[in-house]
C-alpha cells in the first residue's frame, strides 16, 4: 500500500510524527488519540507503512460500527456450523491481517465483553473461532486509534484498565488543528493544489482565524466546496464570504444564512443538540454530560424531536465504514 502525504511543520505535530515514526519500527501496540479529523487513519496507515510489515496487509476494523453480535465472529472467524446460518467456516479479520496489521478503530466504542476477548489476542497473540475448541496462534500488529478520553472511560468503568495498558504501550497524541494553527494554511494549500486549484498569489492565512472543531477533515471538504463553487483561482474575499458561512454552521445550517429571519431558538437548541450528538458518535449520556442537562432531559428532547428510536436516529450519527485496503 502507498503512505498517503502527511502535512504539518508545526513543532506539536512533528513531535507526534516523531514518535509515531520510531514506534512504526518496533513490533508492540500502537495508540493513537485526537480529536474527530485530525488524521488518525492517515497516522494508523504510515506506522503499517513505515513499519517492517508493510509487505502485509493492513486491515481497518471500525469497532464503533460493527454490532456487538458481530464482532466476535467477524474479527474471529466461525466454524462451519457453529451457529445457525454458518453453512462454511469463515477465517476472520484478525487471520486475515496475517504478517501485517490490524487497525481498530473507534476502540473506545467497543463494549465489556468484546474487551476481554481483544485481551486475549493482546496478551498471548492467540485466536479461537467462534464454535472452535483450537486455539490458534497468530502473528499480527494492533495499531488501535480512538477520539474518547480511555482514561476517562476507564475510570467510569467502562473500559478495561488491563486493555488499556497493553494498547498503550505506544501512545501518540494527534493535536487538534486549532492548537497548532500553523498548519492550516500549509495543509490548506496542498489540499487545493492536489485538487488543481492555482494557490499562488492566494492568502490562505485567513482559514487559521477559525477553529476547525471538525479539523483537517472539515478544512477538506471546505476547500472542495471553495474549488467547486470559486474555480481554480481562489480569491481571499470569496475565501473569507465562504469561511463566515461555515462558522455559521456551528449552530446550524439555519444560521449560516445572512439572515436569521424565520429561526427559533428551539431550531438552535435542536441543531446544538444533534451536533454535540454527533460529536460523541450518539453516546446520549456523554452528550448530556458535555451539553451540561441530565441524560433524562436529553432523552426528553430527542423524544419531542422524534429522534428517540435507534432507526430514527441513526442515520445522523454514523459516518461510512472503511473498506479494507488490500497489500
Ligand atoms: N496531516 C494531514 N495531512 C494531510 N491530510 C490529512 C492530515 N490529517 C488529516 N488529513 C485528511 O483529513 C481527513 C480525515 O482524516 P482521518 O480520517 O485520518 O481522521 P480521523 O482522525 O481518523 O477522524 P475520525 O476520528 O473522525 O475517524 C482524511 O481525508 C485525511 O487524509
Ligand atoms: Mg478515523
Amino acid at each position: 500500500m502507498k503512505s498517503e502525504l502527511i502535512i504539518g511543520q508545526s513543532r506539536l505535530f512533528k513531535k507526534a510524527l516523531e514518535d509515531l515514526d520510531k514506534f512504526a519500527k518496533s513490533p508492540w501496540p500502537v495508540l493513537i488519540t485526537g480529536e474527530t479529523g485530525v488524521g488518525k487513519e492517515l497516522l494508523a496507515q504510515r506506522v503499517h507503512f513505515f513499519s517492517l510489515r508493510n509487505k502485509g496487509p493492513f486491515i481497518p476494523v471500525n469497532c464503533g460500527a460493527l454490532p456487538p453480535g458481530l464482532f466476535e465472529s467477524e474479527l474471529f472467524g466461525y466454524e462451519r456450523g457453529a451457529f445457525s446460518g454458518a453453512v462454511q467456516s469463515h477465517r476472520g479479520l484478525v487471520r486475515t491481517a496475517q504478517g501485517g496489521s490490524l487497525f481498530l478503530d473507534e476502540i473506545g466504542e467497543l463494549d465489556l465483553t468484546l474487551q476481554v476477548k481483544l485481551l486475549r489476542l493482546l496478551e498471548s497473540q492467540e485466536i479461537r473461532s467462534v464454535g472452535a475448541c483450537r486455539v490458534e496462534t497468530v502473528d499480527v500488529r494492533i495499531i488501535a486509534a480512538t477520539n474518547r478520553n480511555l482514561e476517562e472511560l476507564v475510570r467510569e468503568g467502562r473500559f478495561r484498565h488491563d486493555l488499556l495498558e497493553r494498547l498503550s504501550v505506544l501512545p501518540v497524541h494527534v493535536p487538534p488543528l486549532r492548537e497548532r494553527s500553523e498548519d492550516i494554511p500549509v495543509l490548506a494549500q496542498e489540499i487545493l493544489e492536489r485538487m488543481g486549484a492555482v494557490t499562488e498569489g492566494t492568502d490562505l492565512s485567513c482559514l487559521s482565524t477559525f477553529d476547525w472543531p471538525g479539523n483537517a477533515r472539515q478544512l477538506k471538504n471546505f476547500l472542495i466546496r471553495a474549488y467547486v463553487l470559486g474555480g481554480t483561482h481562489l480569491g481571499h474575499d470569496f475565501l473569507s464570504r465562504l469561511l463566515a458561512k461555515e462558522r455559521g454552521k456551528l449552530l446550524g445550517p439555519a444560521l449560516a444564512e445572512p439572515s436569521l429571519t424565520g429561526v427559533t431558538l428551539a431550531d438552535i437548541e435542536r441543531q446544538v443538540v444533534i451536533d454535540r450528538l454527533k460529536r460523541c458518535h450518539g453516546n446520549r449520556k456523554r452528550a448530556a454530560k458535555e451539553l451540561g442537562i441530565a441524560k433524562s432531559t436529553l432523552h426528553e428532547k430527542l423524544r419531542k424531536w422524534k429522534l428517540d428510536t435507534p432507526e430514527e436516529a441513526w442515520p445522523l450519527y454514523r459516518e461510512p465504514q472503511y473498506p479494507a485496503i488490500a497489500p
